[in-house]
């Protein structure tokens, strides 16, 4: 049952740039998207007509109390429903998009193996594998340049491919891992494209998209095999999925098994990967926060591998990463239809209706944040984020579609940046521009050249001599 709107008699139709027939304000839109979407709320407000789209009505909501009002007051009404048919045929009936009772069954289901303690079992396999990273690192030349992006993105995938399935990727070419970067690269292609050829169509592309489907279902549908035979024993999240069961002693199907799998990899590693890659060019952007962070890695870990327990007391590293992702969001948008006609911030929508909403727009919002464009981290002590509204800020999302794995990106984020930040200083080639690409995730356009400085021993001294401020800092928050 469809809750009635706390904005009762809203009958006033949200303003919005001129937008044409069909198309809406999509050709403004596809040209710069993150640029479009903020002049759009800095112009017209908490509720935008972006025009339609089709028969379809496209809305951006960007005001904190009305994207609260979508995830969590009224979350019946906003399904993420069609918005998802590409990505339906890689990942199925899993829980990323699915609706309802099979939602909420699954989710009941998947839960607890994303609680903090499950996370903390991980920690090793996050430090061991960043620990082969930079160990790899070391061996390059001294000022060698990398890009950064990809050298994320197989950390990332690398951990999930381990707490998950065990699997050990000791090359970044691994089937599964070819097989996600044609898929993701197939779906991020047909986002902004204006013709969409149906994917039945046997196109090149097409045939390759439905090869690498084939390939992740076939690698997947044999781990799962082989674990069910008893050939193999793991402790990853593929054994808490298949151990766990509903009150009936009903668990998941091999189907949602899969699904499940697949799921994860469409949403665990790729948003990671670019929030990691969002921080060391801000980093190098902005050296006295480095300097802090790195005084506090000193004085909390003195040269130690960070463990889960040492996280707590990682406070500026843990605002960093906030702030982070408060500038570049990796999930900078995502979709929701409504079901029935409702009334948003004062305003009419009509039932089938795209509604977008963006932390990148969200976050950036004058009113909400002061120099919106500037990297602070401090604006996440206690004290400067209390009188905030709760969905100023909401690069995880919200109410009961929340990410499920935000524990688990947390945890790794902030232990790859101490481990990183220990051993180097990361430094943006100077000529190299980094710009937004907006694809399913904030990646840029041309990745992000930088360079290796190992830490030296004057760097050790210097950040003992910042501690002072820094004890102040968490005696503080
Ligand atoms: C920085 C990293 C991450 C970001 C920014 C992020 C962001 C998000 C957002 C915004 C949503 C909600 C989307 C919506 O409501 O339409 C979501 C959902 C989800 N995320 Fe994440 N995520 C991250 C990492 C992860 C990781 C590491 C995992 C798992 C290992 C994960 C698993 C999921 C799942 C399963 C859902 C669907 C939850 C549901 O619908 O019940 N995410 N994520």
């Amino acid at each position: 049952m469809v809750q009635q709107s706390i904005y009762k008699n809203g009958s006033k139709n949200p303003p919005g740039p001129p937008s044409l027939p069909i198309i809406g304000c999509f050709p403004q839109m596809s040209t710069n998207p993150l640029q479009f979407l903020i002049n759009a709320a800095r112009e017209y407000g908490s509720v935008v007509h972006l025009g339609a789209i089709g028969p379809q009505q496209l809305y951006l909501i960007a005001d904190p109390d009305c994207v609260k009002y979508v995830l969590q007051e009224n979350p019946q009404n906003y399904t993420k429903g069609e918005n998802f048919q590409d990505i339906k045929l890689v990942i199925g009936e899993g829980l990323v998009i699915s609706e309802g009772d099979s939602w909420r069954y699954q989710r009941h289901l998947m839960q607890p193996s994303f609680h903090r303690q499950q996370i903390a079992a991980m920690v090793n396999d996050m430090t061991h594998l960043t620990d082969q990273m930079l160990e790899r690192w070391q061996k390059k030349a001294v000022g060698a340049a990398i890009d950064v992006s990809k050298e994320m993105l197989f950390l990332t995938q690398k951990i999930l491919l381990k707490t998950t399935l065990s699997i050990e990727a000791d090359s970044d070419t691994t089937e599964l891992t070819q097989a996600w970067n044609t898929i993701y690269k197939f779906l991020s292609d047909r986002l902004w494209a204006v013709i969409k050829p149906p994917i039945s169509f046997p196109t090149p592309k097409n045939r390759q998209f439905k090869q690498a489907i084939n390939t992740l279902r076939t690698v997947t549908d044999n781990i799962i095999q082989q674990r069910k035979q008893g050939n193999q024993t793991a402790h990853d999240i593929l054994s808490m999925f298949m151990s766990t069961q509903d009150e009936s002693g009903k668990g998941l199907s091999d189907r949602q098994l899969h699904d499940q799998i697949v799921g994860l990899f469409s949403a665990g590693f790729e948003t990671s990967a670019v929030t990691l890659g969002w921080i060391w060019y801000l980093l190098s952007k902005y050296p006295t926060v480095e300097r802090r962070l790195q005084a506090e890695l000193v004085m909390v870990l003195a040269g130690r591998t960070p463990t889960f327990e040492d996280l707590p007391h990682l406070k500026y590293t843990k605002m960093v990463v906030q702030e982070a992702m408060r500038l570049y969001p990796g999930a900078w948008v995502y979709a929701r239809n409504n079901l029935a006609d409702d009334s948003i911030g004062g305003y009419h929508i009509p039932g089938g209706s795209m509604l977008l909403l963006s932390p990148f727009v969200t976050h950036r919002l004058p009113a909400f944040w002061d120099n919106p464009e500037g990297f602070d981290p401090e604006r996440f002590t206690p004290e400067r984020s209390v009188d905030r509204p709760r969905y100023a800020y909401f690069p995880f999302g919200g109410g009961q579609r929340q990410c499920l794995g935000d524990i688990f990106a947390l945890t790794e984020i902030q232990l790859i940046v101490a481990m990183v930040c220990q051993r180097f200083r990361l430094n943006l080639l100077p000529e190299h521009p980094v710009e937004c690409q907006p694809l399913l995730t904030l990646q840029t356009h041309k990745g992000i050249l930088m360079t290796l400085e190992p830490r030296t021993e004057l760097d050790k001294v210097s950040q003992r001599n910042t501690q002072k401020t820094l004890l102040t800092l968490n005696s503080d928050s």
